[in-house]
């Protein structure tokens, strides 16, 4: 949802501006801009597009200046266009801006700045931020920022300069994530980590209504009354090497072959076969998950998918009731939530606004929040009580993989942990689980090691329009994310339906050379999911299954067969999700489409 990038030193801030941006375009593509600060002059150049055609038009004319910002921008209010874009200015040029986030009240803001004169250009809800600082500015940026700020309800990170204070950047965070590099005598600010790996690996990590204000001589933090704010230096352990596609033509083909050891990853320390299941990171005691008795799990997207398995698989081991919802969903209604409820939030980038929202709603109800996330510092990580890190690396591409098969292994954990701590099961049952989980990096390596099988059939679909992905138990829950890989990064329309729910209407749909994904991993289900197919081929459906080595007669009632390695019953999602993943992949690079940026989609979604 929209990166900015800040920068204050000696060099030339524009390529610095523009590598920046180059790793934030992840967060959005549809214009980019930068504003740099030529003495007592501010320089703003943006275009609609992607950041190529920004680069392209600063190669005629580049901008000269020591102290800039940038953005690149995923479009809420305007559409993408030259003049939507950020940076926006005042309009006397004196002040600019770049901003993530959505002002709430932004048409009273701007109806009340026209009655005092300014004029706007843009359909921007943030063109009002210049405008207010502008009209606040009296000789100090510092403090004109810090009012205009308190005019504005919503989320924000801002960068904010000024022609008339040409050292200086000002920045701001509330509900979008910010942060500070710290280089030598050279500094930068940035939504996210990969923009600034190149120079410095040396973070502050921002809290919600603190303020930096840089300039040549350093970085200082104040909160809101004003005051200095004291805060560690967080060293950040990867390199910029894990934020590059390293011999990929895509980041979503490098992020599915990192899933075996982001498996392992995330296991380490955690499980060994010799030790009960160790959390050093949760601090829950044994009688509060007495106190339990029911627990949620909240998420969006590809994270809720992976909230989907942990029903299943914490009711089995756990025995306790669990509900799952859509963050954007759960925060506007009336969960039964109180302090004898867990919630388990679950965000790759923890800044997601509605997993946000659902976690402090929780909060506010006295439940004890267990975060799943993959990004340390994150503001879910932050907020929750105690947090779960998947080590997934930075997962770069929109379409989640790597994270999506972490966060099942988180679920997994938790799981174990809490029916090793209530004996739901018996140690003899957690012992061959975690046996098994243990060689799950080595299951995935197999199924990527038969990708070409997956690349041939995606040859003979890419030209579908529609397609249906069924599966009953955990396959179904791996069928809804298959459908969503395949719809967001190829544009095939898809539906991923429970094998014994298709009867009840879908199956009006299917019709004859209608393609069909049938996931059919689970022991005590395989015979009823034959049936299911069987629904599909008798109506002229042509099926591809995936089912586990052994269950070979299945091949007598579809056209396609891939086997994945035998897996546990409960672990079966983290190995039949990847030939989906490289399914919707190879078929988007087919139809030719733009696989890690897809249209429309951004991949931190910090808007409501
Ligand atoms: C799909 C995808 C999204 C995210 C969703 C939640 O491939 O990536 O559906 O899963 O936007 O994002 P996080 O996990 O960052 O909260």
């Amino acid at each position: 949802m929209c990166g900015i990038v800040g920068f204050v030193g000696k060099k030339d801030a524009s390529p610095i501006l523009i590598e920046g941006l180059s790793k934030l375009e992840y967060r959005g593509y549809d214009s980019a801009g930068v504003a740099i600060i030529d003495n007592d002059h501010i320089n703003v150049m943006k275009c609609k597009g992607r950041l190529k055609n920004l680069q392209k038009k600063l190669s005629g004319h580049p901008l000269k200046g020591i102290v800039g910002i940038g953005h690149t921008r995923w479009a809420t209010h305007g559409k993408p266009s030259d003049l939507n874009a950020h940076p926006h200015n005042s309009q006397d040029g004196i002040i600019s801006v770049v901003h993530n986030g959505i002002i709430e009240n932004y048409s009273q803001l701007r109806e009340w700045l026209i009655s005092k004169g300014y004029k706007f250009v843009s359909e921007t809800d943030t063109e009002v931020i210049p405008q207010l600082v502008n009209y606040f500015y009296n000789g100090d940026l510092v403090e004109a920022v810090m009012k205009a700020v308190s005019k504005l309800r919503g989320s924000y990170a801002l960068g904010v300069i000024c022609s008339k204070e040409p050292g200086k950047l000002v920045a701001v965070r509330k509900d979008s994530p910010l942060i500070v590099g710290l280089g030598e005598g050279e500094y930068y600010i940035a939504s996210d980590i990969p923009a600034i790996l190149n120079h410095t690996r040396e973070i502050y990590l921002l809290n919600n209504n603190e303020f930096v204000v840089i300039t040549e001589s350093g970085v200082k933090l104040l909160s809101d009354d004003g005051s200095e704010v004291k805060k560690d230096i967080y060293h950040v352990t990867w390199n910029a090497n894990a934020a590059e596609k390293g011999g990929f033509e895509h980041f979503m083909m490098k992020e599915i072959h990192e899933q075996p050891k982001a498996i392992k990853d995330t296991m380490t320390s955690r499980i060994m076969m010799d030790k009960p299941i160790t959390l050093d990171d949760i601090k829950i005691t044994k009688d509060e998950i007495k106190n339990i008795d029911k627990i949620y799990i909240v998420a969006c997207g590809t994270a809720y998918h992976a909230g989907i398995v942990g029903k299943y698989v914490i009711e089995k081991l756990v025995g306790m009731p669990v509900e799952v919802d859509i963050a954007s969903e759960f925060r506007y209604r009336e969960p039964i939530i109180n302090e004898r409820t867990l919630m388990i939030i679950i965000s790759q980038s923890g800044e997601t606004a509605d997993t946000l929202a659902a976690l402090r709603e929780s909060k506010a109800r006295g439940a004890r929040v267990i975060a799943i996330t993959n990004v340390v510092g994150s503001s879910v990580s932050r907020e929750a009580d105690d947090v779960l890190y998947t080590w997934a690396g930075p997962e770069i591409a929109v379409a989640s993989t790597k994270a999506y098969v972490t966060q099942l292994i988180a679920i997994y954990i938790i799981a174990l942990f809490f029916a090793q701590n209530k004996n739901t099961i018996s140690k003899e049952e957690i012992d061959e689980i975690k046996r098994e989980l243990l060689r799950l990096p080595i299951k995935a390596e197999e199924v990527l090691g038969n990708k070409e099988a997956i690349h041939e059939f995606a040859a003979k679909i890419f030209k579908e329009e529609d397609l249906f992905f069924l599966g009953r138990g955990l396959d179904y829950a791996v069928a809804l994310e298959g459908s969503l890989k395949l719809k967001e990064i190829s544009y095939i329309h898809s539906e991923a339906y429970a094998g014994g729910e298709l009867k009840h209407g879908p199956i009006a749909l299917i019709e004859d050379g209608t393609v069909v994904i049938a996931g059919a991993t689970q022991e005590k289900l395989v015979e009823k999911m034959i049936s299911n197919i069987k629904e599909v081929t008798t109506r002229g459906a042509k099926v591809l299954a995936l089912t586990s080595e052994g269950n070979n007669e299945i091949e007598e009632t579809v056209d396609s067969v891939i086997y994945l390695p035998k897996v546990m019953d409960i672990l079966a999602p983290v190995v039949s999700v990847i030939p989906l993943q490289l399914l919707a992949y190879y078929i988007s690079i087919q139809k030719g489409c733009d696989v890690d940026k897809p249209r429309n989609l951004a991949k931190s979604v910090t808007v409501e």
